[in-house]
């Protein structure tokens, strides 16, 4: 069992680095009001406060005038500033985890719970949340004592509050629970624990270990998309990746030949139409002296870190590339890989097939073509040929989207390829 059967989170600072968004917007609100001469770094003590308050001490404004810059902050942050947002490296997983753990988890913001709301839509994360509690858009004298207990579950025993400020840390001993202070945002660890914090994380996995003492890490997942050239992935994979950031993973986008500075000078090499001569070995050599680097400097580093990584080709064009269409052999290609990919392979492969016949016509309209798109229609049926055995033959890693449809159909069928593998784990 766990220590906590709920965490309540506070947004700004904790699961979101609001900072630019919230002093672009505040900065705007001074101008408006005529407060032109001001240090920039002011701005740093909007984040975390209500804003109401701080127009006062900051900029020395009555309660009326300060009123008014809320109004203009809101304007802009409305428009803008609630965008100029990010959220923190491994926020992502540890929600998956604790959803998974069935540990109740909450919002317990001083935010208004529109923008709350539409920042965490945004990043995918809401559907994570059992309860999220903000203030509205009249409140301004956000009680954050009062907010966390709206955001505690009923029926909930070890409920313990997250935040990056004193105001988190006294807003959940004023209602006896415990309190982590989150060192990655916006306070110090001197304000947390003066404030009383029960525990202090230094980085999200600090925080993980806190909420989730010896629950092994998701892993990450390695997706590979490959096709021929004029398949269209370029563009699917632009939507794929929108598309999990959008369901709260944390994406990494990749591409063979290349992926890396020494794999993209490697794949320089491949594609320049002047390297005619080159003899099908030493193009086999040259893509698994990229992918040897690329697995070690990219794709590993990316999956240890829990993310998804999408890489645009990968070891199965080398196989159907080099090994059926230029004749080296499927099983020789292989082998030369080996030592590169080292046990490293794919979750899941999406393949989008189109016949030779549609890519080519896609291709030709197109920019000019690389040394292997050049390559004569004989050349890419036997690329076409051999992806298709390779996905009969790899029913369990590859998945086979037809790419002849239209542009929303491949994707819809692609995000669902991928959903359905992501969600069975
Ligand atoms: P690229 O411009 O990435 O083509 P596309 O946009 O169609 O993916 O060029 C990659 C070319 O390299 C492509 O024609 C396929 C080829 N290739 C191989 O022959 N073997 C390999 O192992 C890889 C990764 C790519």
């Amino acid at each position: 069992m766990f220590p906590y059967d709920a965490v309540l989170f506070d947004l700004d600072g904790t699961l979101t680095e609001s900072a630019p968004g919230i002093m672009r917007s505040a900065g705007y609100a001074a101008r408006k009001l005529g407060y032109e001469d001001f240090d920039p770094r002011v701005l740093r003590r909007f984040i975390g406060p209500p804003l109401f308050e701080s127009f006062q001490k900051v900029f020395g404004m009555d309660e009326a005038r300060a009123l008014k810059a809320v109004e203009l902050y809101r304007e802009d942050f409305d428009a803008v500033g609630w965008s100029v947002n990010a959220v923190y490296e491994g926020i992502p997983m540890l929600l998956r985890a604790l959803k998974r753990a069935g540990i109740k988890i909450c919002l317990a913001t001083a935010k208004p719970m529109v923008f709350a709301e539409r920042i965490l839509r945004h990043f995918g994360l809401w559907r994570f949340f059992d309860v999220a509690i903000g203030i509205t858009l009249e409140d301004h004298h956000a009680d954050k004592a009062k907010i966390v207990r709206a955001a505690t579950p009923a029926g909930c025993e070890r409920p313990v509050m997250i935040g990056d400020r004193f105001y988190d840390v006294e807003g959940g001993r004023a209602n006896g629970m415990d309190t982590v202070g989150v060192l990655y945002g916006y306070g110090s660890r001197e304000e947390l624990v003066q404030a009383g914090a029960t525990h202090i994380a230094a980085n999200v996995a600090a925080l993980w270990d806190i909420l989730l003492p010896g629950a092994a890490r998701e892993p990450g997942f390695f997706l590979t998309i490959e096709g021929l050239d004029g398949s269209g992935k370029s563009s699917q994979i632009e939507r794929l990746c929108e598309h999990l950031r959008a369901r709260g993973y944390e994406v990494a986008r990749s591409r063979e030949p290349g992926g890396c500075p020494i794999a993209e000078k490697i794949r320089d090499l491949l594609l320049d139409p002047a390297n005619g001569e080159m003899c099908s070995l030493t193009e086999a050599l040259l893509y698994a002296a990229g992918r040897a680097q690329h697995v070690r400097q990219v794709v590993r580093p990316a999956l240890q870190a829990g993310r998804v990584l999408v890489c645009d080709r990968f070891v199965d064009s080398s196989a159907v590339y080099q090994g059926a269409a230029r004749g080296l052999g499927l099983d020789e290609v292989m082998a030369l890989n080996a030592p590169a990919i080292d046990g490293t392979m794919p979750d899941l492969t999406l393949y989008f097939a189109v016949d030779p016949a549609t890519a080519m016509a896609r291709r030709s309209g197109e920019r000019t073509l690389d040394r292997i798109e050049r390559e004569q229609q004989a050349f890419h049926a036997r690329v076409y040929a051999a992806y298709e055995e390779l996905a009969r033959r790899n029913p369990q890693r590859i998945v086979r989207i037809d790419a002849s449809q239209s542009i929303d159909e491949i994707a819809r069928n692609a995000a669902a390829a991928v959903d359905a593998v992501l969600d069975g784990r």
